[in-house]
């Protein structure tokens, strides 16, 4: 493949850049007519940010997965797509060249057929890290069913609110799925979920842990059984074959849900066309990847990065993408490192939080692996504290490997804010540069754009970019509101940034309720609606403090009625709560219980105030005089918890 497209210096970004801003059209058609089209776009944009609607490479027809497999084979078949590195490090590798991603993809495509999914029919997919899921949504893809992955840490509760928004009538799922020493049951999780349901027609199970499972008559069947019968559709005289659906360019192709500061979760909702071209020309400006190098992100393939940076990203660049399954720190805190030696792996994107992790794991187990392979490494998910920055600069890329360190969101498909390895400078704790086609601006609260540098603001994003957001499933008025009402004409973002004297942006955090734990996103309202649920909790508030390895912890204020008699069993009860609603991930660090909440006379909480005494910065509460009863403040600092 040539990537003729990658920009090679500075110079040649800032000749992108101004292209992309003064005529965003041509440039992203010169782009795009690297991709293979069905038939080619009528118009490059449409847009208006008032409904919004946008539209990229409107009337063109494609399909993205002969844009990820297809038209690499005549060239790359034989080349490794997936290297697929299992929990167990015992355990045998699987490397998927393009040419089996092909067949394997084909005959989930010829499955899913084979079962009744039709162009349009949401498929939730829930699995752990096994090369099946990522067979699972490109065979999605090929028909055009749109895919919705949920991580595989959320709870079946999670499960059933997203299935019943999204209308999803198939499962895609495993008996089981490994986590270091642990074994999920995610059948189990799925069949919770399904109580109740009657919607879901099909559940297809992946066997995986061999862990016991239910299965229900006609509707529950084996991914083993489905995918043989498929094989013998597909496969004839040696030649596999499935035809990829045609498919408009702003067709959906998947949901995905996340988190924002009110409310459920909504489904951020992407199209087929931008959202290739995007994670395309990300994937290869950002990390540089050069054909042979071996690429890998650490990130779940439930989250945003995982669709991006592990699936359709490197694959339509005719990557090799190493997916791994087991978590950092088992069988030891060296887990990474052994992998990056054993696979020679030349690019690494991973998070803040599991960097700070290892970190404090010490370096003999970093020291025990050469690591000289290593030539760019990524950081996504939570701004990057400076010392973590340089422990993985030293340690890991030894000096000798640029960071990029990528700012973007689940809503704008792929990075927008970063350096480009080895060809915009670096600097670290800033994510630096927007990439081509990305116009930040910097707003005040009246939505004022803020000029010039040295300033601080609200991040707005003033122009269309191709991988952005089209709508939340089913609910465009909340797309409106959450991301186009707060500023006229402008993206929001829900983050703060700083431009610092070079015009370089640094994120420093969510300016709404929205907390960053462990890189995963998550509302304060979503987890006070599940502590409120348990029963003798009267009211809650969360914010978040700072954690020395998540990042940001959760910290629950909660107004529990009658007497507490065992206060820590509560707590664990209200924890358990939380997870069965929510998930683990979403499970309070420290529950303080409280006699009242800090609420103005309108009975609005203030915020501000618990955030202060969660961060344990009591000294200066700043003006509490419009508190209904300011003595239930000197309680809660007394309460405080270390
Ligand atoms: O606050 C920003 C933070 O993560 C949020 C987006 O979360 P999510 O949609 O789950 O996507 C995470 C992976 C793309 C942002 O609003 N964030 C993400 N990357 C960075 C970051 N904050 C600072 N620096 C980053 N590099």
């Amino acid at each position: 493949m040539k990537y003729s497209y990658q920009i090679k210096s500075l110079d040649e970004y800032k000749n992108a850049y101004k292209k992309s801003v003064e005529q965003p059209e041509s440039f992203w058609a010169e782009i795009a007519d690297n991709f293979l089209w069905l038939k080619k776009w009528d118009s490059v944009l449409e847009w208006n940010f008032k409904d919004p609607k946008v539209e990229w490479f409107k009337g063109a027809k494609l399909n993205i997965t002969e844009n990820c497999i297809d038209r690499h084979l005549k060239e790359l078949g034989e080349k490794p797509a997936i290297i697929w590195e299992p929990n167990n490090p015992d355990e045998r590798v699987r490397i998927v060249t393009y040419n089996r991603l092909h067949k394997r993809v084909c005959q989930v495509a010829q499955m899913l057929t084979n079962l009744g999914v039709k162009k349009g029919d949401r498929v939730c997919i829930y699995m752990g890290m096994v090369p099946e899921l990522a067979y699972a949504i490109l065979g999605c893809a090929r028909i055009g069913a749109i895919h919705s992955v949920i991580f595989g840490g959320f709870s079946a509760q999670s499960i059933a609110d997203r299935l019943n928004d999204a209308n999803a009538q198939f499962i895609i799922t495993c008996d089981g799925s490994y986590r270091g020493e642990k074994v999920i049951p995610l059948k189990d999780v799925i069949d919770d979920a399904l109580v109740g349901n009657k919607t879901i027609k099909k559940v297809i199970v992946y066997t995986r842990t061999r862990t016991p499972v239910s299965m229900i008559k006609g509707r529950d069947v084996w991914w083993e059984d489905e995918m043989e019968y498929a094989e013998h559709q597909v496969e004839k005289n040696g030649i596999v074959q499935f035809p990829a659906t045609s498919m408009d360019a702003e067709d959906p192709l998947f949901i995905l849900y996340t988190s924002g500061s009110t409310g459920k979760p909504k489904g951020v909702v992407h199209t087929q066309a931008g959202y290739m071209v995007w994670t395309n020309y990300t994937f290869l400006n950002v990390f540089q990847y050069k054909p042979e190098q071996v690429y890998f992100c650490t990130a779940d393939i439930g989250w945003i990065t995982g669709h991006s940076y592990i699936v359709y990203g490197p694959l339509s660049a005719g990557a090799t993408s190493l997916m791994f399954e087991g978590i950092p720190t088992w069988p030891d805190a060296g887990r990474f490192w052994e992998i990056v030696d054993k696979h020679k792996v030349n690019i690494l994107y991973t998070a803040p939080t599991a960097i700070r992790s290892l970190m404090a794991h010490g370096l003999e187990h970093v020291n025990k692996h050469k690591l000289n392979s290593l030539e760019v490494l990524g950081s996504v998910g939570e701004p990057i504290n400076e010392e973590a920055w340089q422990w993985y600069y030293k340690n890991i890329g030894k000096e000798r490997c640029p960071i990029v360190d990528t700012w973007w969101q689940t809503e704008n498909g792929g990075i927008m804010i970063s350096t480009l390895a080895g060809v915009t400078p670096s600097k670290p704790s800033f994510a630096t540069l927007p990439l081509p086609g990305v116009q930040p601006c910097l707003v005040d609260e009246h939505g004022n754009e803020i000029l010039g540098n040295e300033v601080s603001g609200n991040l707005c994003i003033k122009f269309p970019w191709p991988g952005m957001i089209r709508t939340t499933y089913g609910d465009h008025e909340r797309c409106r509101t959450t991301y186009f009402a707060t500023y006229e004409n402008m993206y929001f973002t829900g983050d703060g940034c700083l431009r610092d004297a070079n015009g370089d942006y640094r994120i420093t955090g969510r300016v709404d309720d929205v907390l960053n734990v462990s890189g995963h996103r998550i509302g304060t309202a979503e987890v006070e609606n599940a502590i409120n649920m348990h029963t003798g909790v009267v009211e809650s508030a969360v914010v978040g403090f700072p954690h020395d390895i998540k990042g940001q912890g959760i910290y629950a204020y909660i107004i529990y009625e009658g007497k507490l008699t065992d206060e820590d069993q509560t707590r664990k009860d209200i924890m358990h709560t939380v997870s069965k609603l929510i998930g683990s991930i979403a499970k309070p660090d420290k529950i303080q219980f409280v006699k009242g909440l800090p609420k103005t006379r309108s009975g609005k909480i203030m915020r501000r105030i618990l955030r202060k005494i969660a961060e344990r910065e009591t000294g200066n509460l700043g003006d509490t005089s419009a508190l209904l009863d300011p003595s239930v403040v000197e309680d809660i600092k007394a309460g405080a918890i270390q």
